[in-house]
C-alpha cells in the first residue's frame, strides 16, 4: 500500500521516554550536552529550510508562511494602543480577562451552541493551546493518532510528551483529498489516548462534513478517547451552506471529552500578536489553569484587550476576509490550471492550495531551487507528512497582482525546466 493510499504510519515516540544524557566528546574528552532524545528527534520545519535557502535572493515573493500581507486592522490596533495607553501591563488570570472570557464565549455560542466563560481558557495563540490540550491529556507512551498531511506542530507536540503518534492520511484523488473514515475508525482503538483532527485543514484545504464528524465523535465517547480539534479555520470556510465550518462543538456537549482549539490569527488577521483560545469542559479548567502558570502564565493583558475589540466588533471585518480569501482561491486556481501539467482544485476551507506540479517527487529540493532561482517562495508538501511528498503548497492570502506575480514565475521556471528536459 502507497502511503496516498492513506497507510496508517507509526511514528517513534518512544525515543521521548529516553533521558538524553549527552553522547559525544569534546577534545578534552569532556562530555557535550545535549537535549533529551525525544527532542532531538523533532523534525526541523522545512518551510524555514526553503526559506532559508532565499536568504540573499533579491525580490523573493514569499507565498510559504500562513498569514496574510496585510495588518491587523486599525479597530483591534487602536484597542491595543489604548489599552498600553491605559496601563495594561500587568499579570492576568491564569485562564484569561473575564471581558475576553464573556465576549468569547458569546462568540462560541453564537456560532455553536451555548458555552459559558467557565469553559473557555484563552492562551498565548493556537500553536500554545495545542501544547496545553496535549500536556492536559498526553503522557509518556500514550498512543495519539493525527490525520494527514498536517501542519507539522500537531504531530510534534504530543512527541515532545513522549506520546507516540500514528497517522492516518487523506487520500488524493479526482475530488481532491478525502477521509477513508474506516480507516480512521480503525485506528482509533480502545487504548488510544487522543485524536487530533484539524479541519479546515492546513495544508490541504478539506473540510471533515457532519456526518463523519458523527461517526468519529461516536468511537471516541465508545472509548473514551480525547478529541482535540484544531479549528483555527473554521471561519474560513467556502461552502454555501455556512459561515463557518462543521465543528465538533455543534455535536460535542460542552462536559465531553472534546477540546477545541482556536485563534485570532486568521480571522483577524492577528498572527503576530500570539492571541487564541480553548473550549474545555468546566471540570479541567482549574488543571488547565495550573499548565498555563508554568508554561506563560498568562497572555499579555493589553492584547487580550484587543482581542475583546476584535471578538466584539469584529464580525464584518472577518467576513470581508473571508470573501476576499474565496476571490482570491478562485483566481489562483483558475491562474494555475492555466499551466500544463498542474494539478489543482479549490479545496472548501483555509487558506491554501495544495497541488501537484510535474516531476515534483522531491518537493523539499524543487522548492529551493524554486526560490533561488525564480524567487518564488512555496513550501514543500513533505513537510506536511510522507503523504504530501509530490505536493507543494501556496498561500493565497494576498492581492491579485501579487498572485499574478507568482503565478508569472511559475510558469517560466515550468517552461524553462520542460525545454530543458
Ligand atoms: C492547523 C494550524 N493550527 C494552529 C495554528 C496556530 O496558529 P497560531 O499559533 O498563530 O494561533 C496554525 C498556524 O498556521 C495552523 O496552521
Amino acid at each position: 500500500m502507497s502511503e496516498s493510499e492513506g497507510a496508517v504510519v507509526s511514528e517513534l515516540g518512544a525515543l521521548a521516554t529516553q533521558a538524553g544524557t549527552g553522547g559525544a566528546e569534546s577534545a578534552s574528552g569532556a562530555r557535550l550536552p545535549n537535549a533529551r532524545d525525544a527532542v532531538r528527534a523533532l523534525r526541523p520545519s522545512q518551510i524555514r529550510e526553503v526559506a532559508n535557502a532565499g536568504f540573499g535572493v533579491p525580490d523573493v515573493l514569499p507565498f510559504w508562511f500562513g498569514e496574510s500581507n496585510q495588518v491587523t486592522p486599525q479597530f483591534i490596533r487602536d484597542a491595543a494602543s489604548q489599552a498600553l495607553a491605559d496601563g495594561a501591563t500587568f499579570y492576568t488570570h491564569n485562564l484569561g480577562i473575564a471581558p475576553l472570557r464573556e465576549a468569547l464565549a458569546d462568540y462560541v455560542s453564537r456560532l455553536h451552541g451555548v458555552t459559558r466563560p467557565q469553559e473557555i481558557a484563552v492562551t498565548s495563540a493556537g500553536v500554545n493551546a495545542l501544547m496545553l490540550a496535549a500536556q492536559l491529556v498526553v503522557g509518556a507512551g500514550d498512543r495519539v493518532v493525527a490525520v494527514t498531511p498536517l501542519w507539522p506542530n500537531l504531530v510534534e507536540i504530543p512527541k515532545i510528551l513522549g506520546a507516540t503518534v500514528e497517522t492516518v492520511s487523506l487520500t488524493y484523488g479526482d475530488e481532491g483529498w478525502v477521509l477513508d473514515l474506516d480507516r480512521l475508525l480503525a485506528a482509533l482503538t480502545p487504548d488510544t489516548r487522543m485524536l487530533m483532527i484539524n479541519s479546515p485543514n492546513n495544508p490541504t484545504g478539506w473540510v471533515m462534513t457532519r456526518e463523519q464528524q458523527r461517526a468519529v465523535l461516536d468511537r471516541c465517547r465508545q472509548h473514551g478517547i480525547w478529541l482535540i480539534a484544531d479549528e483555527v479555520y473554521e471561519r474560513l470556510y467556502y461552502g454555501s451552506d455556512a459561515t463557518v465550518a462543521p465543528s465538533f462543538l455543534d455535536l460535542a456537549t460542552r462536559d465531553e471529552c472534546v477540546i477545541a482549539v482556536n485563534s485570532f490569527s486568521k480571522a483577524w488577521l492577528m498572527t503576530g500578536w500570539r492571541l487564541g483560545w480553548i473550549v474545555a469542559p468546566e471540570g479541567v479548567m482549574e488543571d488547565l489553569g495550573k499548565l498555563v502558570e508554568y508554561n506563560t502564565s498568562c497572555a499579555p493583558s493589553f492584547v487580550q484587550l484587543a482581542g475583546v475589540a476584535a471578538v466584539r466588533d469584529g464580525e464584518p471585518f472577518t467576513q470581508s476576509v473571508v470573501a476576499d480569501l474565496r476571490a482570491s482561491r478562485d483566481y489562483l486556481v483558475t491562474a494555475l490550471q492555466r499551466i500544463p501539467g498542474v494539478d489543482v482544485r479549490a479545496p472548501l476551507g483555509s487558506m491554501y492550495l495544495f497541488f501537484k506540479l510535474p516531476g515534483t517527487d522531491r518537493s523539499l529540493e524543487l522548492c529551493k531551487t524554486l526560490v533561488r532561482t525564480s524567487g518564488l517562495g512555496l513550501a514543500p508538501g513533505s513537510a506536511f507528512g510522507p503523504e504530501g511528498e509530490g505536493f507543494v503548497r501556496w498561500c493565497y492570502a494576498c492581492d491579485t497582482a501579487r498572485l499574478d506575480a507568482g503565478v508569472a514565475r511559475l510558469r517560466e521556471f515550468m517552461e524553462a525546466r520542460a525545454g530543458s528536459s
